[in-house]
Order: structure tokens, then C-alpha cells, then sequence
């Protein structure tokens, strides 16, 4: 194992999670000593984390909620930066029961709840993952317009179509600049699109559950929808690179593809012609243009697309996924 970060302490909050769980196994696997929030002390939440290689003597476990700041203090006393993860990702975007305490608060209050505690601790650095949601949806943005770092979601516009989780994260992301400007806290975020790869967790999350749908659906036809996409191991080194780079203190897209599900599906059949893939698609006109050239000025770089495709879905099989579990 590199030593040479046994020194710094980094705070993941939502360690458990799809992203978040990737970005520890990369911290230790670089040295880093890791304290990991999570909401669940438990095994079945943690036990994938203390088997991490590292994970025995560079990371310590803390139980804590968004909405509880003590716990948070507890957590990011003595961290040198923190990688804020944590936030309510819905298993079904179209369907939020209660969108203000569900989605809203946490996500919102929350975030500035761990702003907070990172000016208490004097922490040095914070990262703040949000999301291209909190970047295209904008009815302002001309169709032609390749998306960047300046194109903000309109929050107005995402109520309209009952987008909370746009909502969400466009809000929490500019609290998150809000804060750091107001306060002197040195902030970066980074918007990662549609996030695919294997799981590191026992149990199946809503991105990826999309691409589990696509393989099992069996639709007779879907709407040919246009998305970007990213692997979960670049998006974790994307994190990290805007936590290192002293001078990465801004926005930062993370996304490597953009493609129509009928792309995608004709990718997916060579690899894996088993399954059971939509059968036609509803062209609906939508465009999609955005790139990550300022991230990749950064240092970036992204893995192809089929290994993605691949070993995620190479990570359903051997977990021996049902489409029972998807509902
Ligand atoms: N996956 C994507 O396609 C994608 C794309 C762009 C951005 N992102 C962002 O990436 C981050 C991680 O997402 P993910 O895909 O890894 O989702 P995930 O697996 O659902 O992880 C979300 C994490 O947030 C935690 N969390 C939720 N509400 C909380 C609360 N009130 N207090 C403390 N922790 C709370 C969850 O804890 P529990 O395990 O206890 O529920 C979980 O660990 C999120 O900020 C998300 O918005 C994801």
C-alpha cells in the first residue's frame, strides 16, 4: 500500500453507497486514511467496505444522518478534506412520495449541514458530487448548444415536470458555491452523468438498475431517449483528482458517452445477445451535446464504453440478479 497519504484524513459521506463505495476502495488503495459516514452501522450495509484491501487499519466507520449536524461533526473532526457523497438518489425519478422531506432536505439542508461541520473542523477541501441534472435541464439553453460548466438546470422548469431530483441537486449545488464563497471554504464539484459499472454493494441501485431493465425489460418499444454516460471507477477518480488538484475549485462534468438507447442496445446485443432487449424505439427528436474537456485538462481520462458494458454486466450475473428485485 502507498504511505505516503497515511497523513491525510478524508471524510466520504454516504461511504456505502454505488459512488461513494468506489471512492473508498480508492482512497485506501492510495494511502489515504478514510473516516466513511453511514446510516447503518450494520453488516449488510458495511460489510462490502471492511472487506476493502486497507480497509482493517485506513478506515473508520461513523453513523450519521444528513439531517442530525452533530453526527456529521463527529464524523469530519480531524479530516483534511471531505467528499460529499451522500444524497437521496430514488429508485424511481417519476415517483417521489414526499419530494421536500424525501428528497429536498437532505439533499439541501443536509449539504449545508456538512458545510458546516467542514468550517468547524477547518477542513481544506470539499468535494461535492452533483449531477448533470443539475446542468441540462434549462429551457433557456438553445438545442444546438453543447452543455458546459456555465449551463445551471432551471429549478422552475425541472417543477414543471415534477424533476425533484434535479431540483435537489441543482440546489444543493449552488449552496454548495454559495457557501464556500460566503464562508472561505475551498469547494469543487463534480456532475456526473448517468453512472453504470459494477457494484462493490450487495444490493442493486437505481442507475444501474436502468441498464438492468434494458437487458430484462422486454419492452415492446421505448422511447429512444439520448443520455451520457460514465463509469462508476472514473467517476470516483474524478472525485480524487478535484480533491488533489489544488486548483480545481470549480464545476467539473464527468461524462465520457452519449448515445440513444438504440446505440446502446446494438452495443449491448454484441456483447451479450441473450437477453432481452427492447424491440423497437419511439424516435423522439430529443439532442444531447456536453463534453468533460475541462476535467480532462484536469487529468482525466475515461475506460471505453464496452468495458463498462461489460463488467457491469458481468457484476449482475455473478450476483445473480432477478428482475423480481427491480420493482
Ligand atoms: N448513480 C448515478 O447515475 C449518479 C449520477 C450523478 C450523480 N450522482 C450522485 O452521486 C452520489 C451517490 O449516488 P449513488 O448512485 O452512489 O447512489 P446510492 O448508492 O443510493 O448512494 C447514496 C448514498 O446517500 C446516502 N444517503 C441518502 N440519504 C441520506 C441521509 N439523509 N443521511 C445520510 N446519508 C444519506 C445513502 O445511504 P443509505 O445507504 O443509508 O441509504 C447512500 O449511501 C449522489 O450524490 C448522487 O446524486 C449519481
Amino acid at each position: 500500500m502507498a504511505d505516503d497519504k497515511r497523513s491525510c484524513r478524508i471524510c466520504v459521506t454516504g461511504a456505502g453507497g454505488f459512488v461513494a463505495s468506489w471512492v473508498v476502495k480508492l482512497l485506501l488503495s492510495r494511502g489515504y486514511l478514510v473516516h466513511g459516514t453511514v446510516r447503518d452501522l450494520g453488516e449488510e450495509k458495511t460489510a462490502h467496505l471492511k472487506k476493502l484491501e486497507g480497509a482493517s487499519d485506513g478506515l473508520l466507520l461513523f453513523k450519521a444522518d444528513l439531517l442530525d449536524p452533530a453526527s456529521l461533526r463527529h464524523a469530519i473532526a480531524g479530516c483534511d478534506g471531505v467528499l460529499h457523497l451522500a444524497s437521496p438518489v430514488p429508485w424511481d425519478t417519476d415517483y417521489v412520495a414526499n419530494p421536500q422531506i424525501d428528497l429536498l432536505e437532505p439533499a439541501v439542508n443536509g449539504t449545508l449541514n456538512v458545510l458546516e461541520a467542514c468550517s468547524e473542523a477547518k477542513v481544506k477541501k470539499v468535494v461535492y458530487v452533483s449531477s448533470t441534472s443539475a446542468v441540462m435541464f434549462n429551457p433557456n439553453l438553445p438545442k444546438s448548444k453543447v452543455l458546459d460548466e456555465d449551463c445551471w438546470s432551471d429549478e422552475e422548469y425541472c417543477r414543471s415536470f415534477e424533476g425533484w431530483y434535479c431540483i435537489s441537486k441543482t440546489a444543493a449545488e449552488r449552496k454548495v458555491f454559495e457557501y464556500g464563497a460566503r464562508e472561505g471554504l475551498h469547494v469543487t464539484t463534480i456532475c456526473p452523468s448517468l453512472i453504470f459499472g459494477p457494484m462493490l454493494q450487495p444490493k442493486m441501485n437505481a442507475s444501474n438498475k436502468a441498464l438492468f431493465l434494458i437487458l430484462t425489460g422486454d419492452y415492446e418499444n421505448k422511447e429512444n431517449i439520448i443520455r451520457a454516460f460514465v463509469d462508476v471507477r472514473d467517476v470516483a477518480e474524478a472525485v480524487l483528482l478535484a480533491y488533489e488538484k489544488s486548483e480545481a475549485l470549480e464545476r467539473y462534468i464527468c461524462a465520457s458517452y452519449i448515445m440513444r438507447l438504440s446505440d446502446l442496445v446494438a452495443k449491448l446485443k454484441i456483447l451479450y445477445p441473450g437477453y432481452n432487449y427492447p424491440k423497437s424505439f419511439i424516435e423522439n427528436g430529443d439532442d444531447l451535446k456536453m463534453n468533460s474537456e475541462k476535467l480532462k485538462k484536469l487529468g482525466w481520462n475515461s475506460r471505453p464504453f464496452e468495458e463498462t458494458l461489460s463488467d457491469t454486466v458481468k457484476c449482475f450475473e455473478e450476483c445473480g440478479i432477478t428482475k423480481r428485485e427491480m420493482v
